[in-house]
């Protein structure tokens, strides 16, 4: 079976080895790849790659299956790898890295960003030897310097998730009241302080200022700089200055989530759907087909089908595609057609 880019399999999830069924799509039809791969000698999902003999052979394929990610991606499309890493006789094997480094040599793909997925709730698992691992890198690649990119849309502040962290978050600056306290500064320049701070508390509530920093003389660091600039002044002879942080948030190049613990879910290594949802907002417009070819529960395609983006998924495994599918029948659809070409 071979498709063009009228007869696509959108929005349906594929059973089979991804290496064959990558290869029926034509060139250029997918906006992003996303896709978080088995990892090296990690475990068994009833076949398929992961178990290869060692981390060569492991990277070798992987390969493989990203030159045909890379030839089934438009020229201002985006692909995104999430591996995870190895402990090999008491020794990391930096997979991921090793990883990143060969995809770059194809001289293929830009690397744009390592974005790390932090870990809210790691594996409660405690090693004599060694710290928990708490991270994993999402590598982020484009063809072309023409990729889609929509960074306002990342971790929006306009979302609930983002707005209930905001409304909790009433404790804005208050640390810089107790520092005020416990300064060296005279009793009449901790009153002129207390009171520019409570003015530029206010300022980020009503959303005049995004946020701000705050220095108190004795307490922290003089700005760096050669000259004796005005806040090195305003230091020294008023005992404090206020730097106020204006325009859009700063976009950082790591996501804080919690991993996914889904009652009944049968899948030993998923991804959380919430953080998946970050990269399609960052990575494609509404109407997008997006493929993920080890597609494992599902979460690539729940994640799309949320924000009315097309899918189209490939897991070797049975079982886990007909769980994929099930997940998808309890996901509310955004209606697609609508949204095409939006
Ligand atoms: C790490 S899991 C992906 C999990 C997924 N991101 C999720 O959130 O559920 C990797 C998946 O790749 C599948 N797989 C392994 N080799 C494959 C192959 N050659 N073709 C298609 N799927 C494969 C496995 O069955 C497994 O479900």
């Amino acid at each position: 079976m071979s498709y063009t880019g009228e007869n696509l399999p959108i929005d349906q999830i594929l059973c089979g080895d991804n290496m064959e069924l990558i290869q029926q799509l034509p060139d250029s039809c997918i906006q992003l790849v996303i896709t978080s791969p088995p990892y090296f000698q990690q475990r068994d999902y009833g076949g398929g790659m992961g178990n290869e003999g060692n981390v060569k052979e492991y990277i070798d394929k992987l390969l493989c299956l990203f030159r045909e990610c890379i030839r089934v991606v438009s020229n201002n499309g985006n692909i995104v790898f999430n591996v995870g890493d190895k402990y090999q006789d008491s020794s990391l094997l930096l997979v991921p890295y090793r990883f990143a480094l060969a995809a770059i040599d194809t001289e293929l793909v830009r690397l744009v960003n390592e974005i790390t997925w932090v870990k809210k709730n790691p594996t409660p698992r405690q090693f004599k030897r060694r710290l928990v691992s708490s991270t994993e890198p999402f590598f982020h690649f484009v063809k072309s310097d023409d990729y889609f990119y929509n960074p306002k849309a990342f971790l929006s502040e306009s979302r609930p998730t983002q707005k209930s962290k905001k409304k909790t978050d009433t404790k804005v600056g208050q640390r810089y009241f107790e520092l005020i306290d416990e300064s060296e500064l005279s009793d009449a320049e901790k009153a002129v302080a207390r009171i520019e701070l409570a003015e530029v508390i206010q300022e980020v509530k009503r959303g005049k200022t995004q946020s701000f920093r705050m220095k108190i003389r004795g307490i922290h660091a003089e700005p760096f700089g050669g000259q004796m600039g005005g806040r090195t002044l305003q230091l020294k002879n008023k005992g404090f200055t206020i730097i106020r942080i204006h325009g859009n948030k700063l976009k950082r190049d790591l996501i804080e989530t919690s991993v996914a613990s889904d009652k009944g879910n049968i899948h030993p290594a998923i991804y959380p759907v919430d953080l998946i949802e970050e990269f399609l907002h960052l990575l494609t417009p509404p109407g997008s087909v997006v493929l993920d070819p080890f597609m494992g529960s599902g979460s690539t395609a729940v994640a799309c089908k949320k924000l009315g983006r097309h899918y189209i998924g490939y897991d070797i495994n049975t079982k886990y595609c007909e769980y994929a599918r099930q997940c998808l029948d309890g996901t509310p659809y955004r209606n697609l057609h609508l949204l095409d070409g939006v």
